[in-house]
């Protein structure tokens, strides 16, 4: 094992600054949502979308109800710049979407972006130069007033074609690139400088875009830094504070909800948290959960696995199967005492006429985001009884009591472990059937059953005038036999019992009808019990209630 020499790094400077207000602040409306998926998420990808790939994930993006959306750096490649005029000329932009687009503040880089933009209606010339300590000293070997003058000179040429074009369609945005290594005296320092060059006015307002280049703090000292920016800007009115985090730490979601608690007004991010390196913000997380707080995030994120399909075949990026909300198995339950709360909370929100979402261990209805019920509850080694139950019932409708769940779980869990993995809702299924139902095939196998009653209708109270004749064969050998009972169940077991001289009574039963039609069939699970004590249970499935109470009966006796 190496040594981790944790001396090495320094601790993040705390802000200075007076009763913060932002712990105390809560999000009840979404903030203004920028994509930058066809950017930031793009550039970050082994191989980058084609043409053809960012006009479908463009597409998906606007059908989210994307309003802002950086569709790439048209100076800097010839596929980004082809995107941008084909958007443009083949009017592929609606009405009320703003696309975005990046430029480094170098004169001849400015000068293209404005030629790929030529024709648009709404766009954001966003410019960036880095600000930070680090690469001021190391990569540029720039003083501070000369990394000002670069934003300063990038902005008035902005200004100045933005004038020349005629379109004021066309708004600006500035990022202190590295922000979160760049002091934040000085990062307001060139934002004022940026603001008077563009003339940022409450009428020309200005995206000022402060960025966690590189996420190195913990997520309340980046809130503290945006707090304590937007109270220290002039003009607050002239500008439009917006956040970009990244997720080196792990806490891009959390630092963008502190920074919009601080008072961003906008939050870029991308789907899946895409990005440079560890990613950017995750919008859908961030945008679900305030989905899950009773704000409306004013994204349609219903088809969640669709809009996951597309991310993966337009980007060759895989959504992890623990992603919040979106993952392959984040709405199944693998414990069984996950299981059975869910299968209580399900059945208690469904009954309830209480609108609001309340069951356990799931903070969304997986519905909401295109994800179906049956797929919450998977059975491996760790499942309980109920979350079996559960499974049967939900995707098969039986209702198996609660006397015969412990037996069915132990059947189960023999089988997980003969298997050695995860069992499908159908192998249970099938399971059951094995177990319980086809038992019926030996070694009594009913032949004949007629079930008649003294008086026309079946008896109410418990006299003996259900009369049964059956014959039942055993190894090839017919045994007949008619009796009375208060039932047909009761008629069968004292039958039985006299043509085989097996003893037993029947101490649970129960019975439900499958599916709603009038051709729906019945089944019926029954315990026995013999003298000696020994418990026996068995199911029957008929659309005949009486007959499938027989069966079960018989296979009970089967299983002895
Ligand atoms: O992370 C970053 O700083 C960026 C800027 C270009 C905004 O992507
Ligand atoms: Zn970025």
């Amino acid at each position: 094992m190496g040594v981790m020499d944790s001396s090495r790094y320094a601790a993040y400077p705390a802000v200075e600054i007076a009763e913060r207000t932002w712990p105390d602040k809560r999000i009840d409306a979404a903030p203004v949502w920028c994509s930058i998926d066809l950017r930031d998420g793009n550039q970050a990808l082994p191989v980058p979308m084609s043409v053809e790939e960012k006009i479908e994930m463009f597409r998906l993006l606007v059908d989210i109800g994307f309003r802002e959306i950086e569709v790439g750096f048209p100076s800097a490649s010839a596929v980004e710049y082809r995107f941008v005029r084909k958007l443009i000329e083949e009017d592929m932009i609606p009405d009320g979407v703003t696309i975005q687009v990046l430029t480094q503040a170098r004169e001849h880089l400015i000068r293209r972006t404005f030629e790929s933009l030529e024709g648009v209606r709404n766009a954001v010339v966003h410019l960036y130069n880095s600000t930070s300590t680090v690469q001021r000293d190391v990569v540029f070997g720039k003083s501070r007033g000369e990394i000002r003058d670069i934003a300063v000179q990038g902005t008035k040429l902005v200004r100045e074609l933005r004038d020349a074009s005629g379109n004021r369609g066309i708004r600006f945005q500035y990022s202190p690139e590295s922000f979160t290594g760049t002091e934040l005296d000085y990062a307001l320092d060139v934002c004022h400088a940026v603001m008077d060059a563009w003339g940022a006015s409450a009428t020309e307002k200005i995206i000022i875009n402060l960025p966690s280049t590189v996420e190195m703090s913990t997520p309340n000292i980046f809130a503290d830094r945006i707090e304590w920016f937007c109270r220290t800007i002039r003009q607050r009115d002239a500008v439009i504070i917006s956040v970009h985090t990244h997720n080196d730490r792990g806490t891009a979601v959390a630092s963008a909800e502190l920074a919009v608690m601080a008072g961003a007004d906008r939050v870029e991010g991308a789907l899946f948290g895409n990005g440079e390196r560890s990613g950017n913000l995750d919008i859908v997380t961030m945008a679900l959960n305030l989905h899950t707080q009773g704000v409306d995030p004013g994204l349609d994120l219903s088809g969640l696995s669709r809009i996951s399909e597309v991310y993966s075949n337009c980007t060759r990026m895989t959504v992890h199967s623990r992603h919040p909300y979106a993952g392959e198995l984040v709405y199944t339950a693998f414990s069984g005492s996950h299981q059975d709360a869910i299968n209580k909370g399900m059945k208690a929100y469904e009954t309830s006429r209480n609108a609001l979402w309340n069951v356990p261990y799931l903070p969304i209805d997986p519905k909401d985001v295109g994800c179906s019920y049956t797929a919450i509850v998977r059975i491996n080694s760790q499942s309980g009884k109920g979350g079996i139950a559960y499974v049967l019932e939900s995707a098969f409708g039986y209702q198996i009591p609660k006397w015969m769940q412990p037996d069915f779980g132990a059947v189960v869990q023999a089988l997980v472990d003969e298997n050695g993995r995860e069992l499908l809702p159908r192998e249970i299924h099938d399971s059951f059937h094995r177990e319980y139902v086809r038992a019926q095939v030996g070694p009594f196998v009913l032949r004949r059953c007629h079930i008649s009653w003294e008086d026309e209708e079946p008896p109410a109270g418990d006299q003996e005038s259900t009369l049964i004749t059956a014959t039942l064969v055993r190894e090839g050998r017919e045994l007949p036999f008619s009796a009375k009972g208060n039932g047909p169940v009761d008629a069968f077991v004292k039958g039985l019992g006299t043509q085989t001289g097996l003893r037993f009574s029947v101490d649970e039963y129960a019975e439900h009808a499958i599916g709603h039609t009038a051709d729906s069939e019945a089944v019926a699970y029954v315990r026995i019990e013999t003298p000696e004590g020994r418990k026996s249970i068995g199911a029957g499935i008929d659309s005949n209630i009486s007959l499938a109470s027989i069966k079960a009966v018989l296979s009970a006796v089967n299983r002895l």
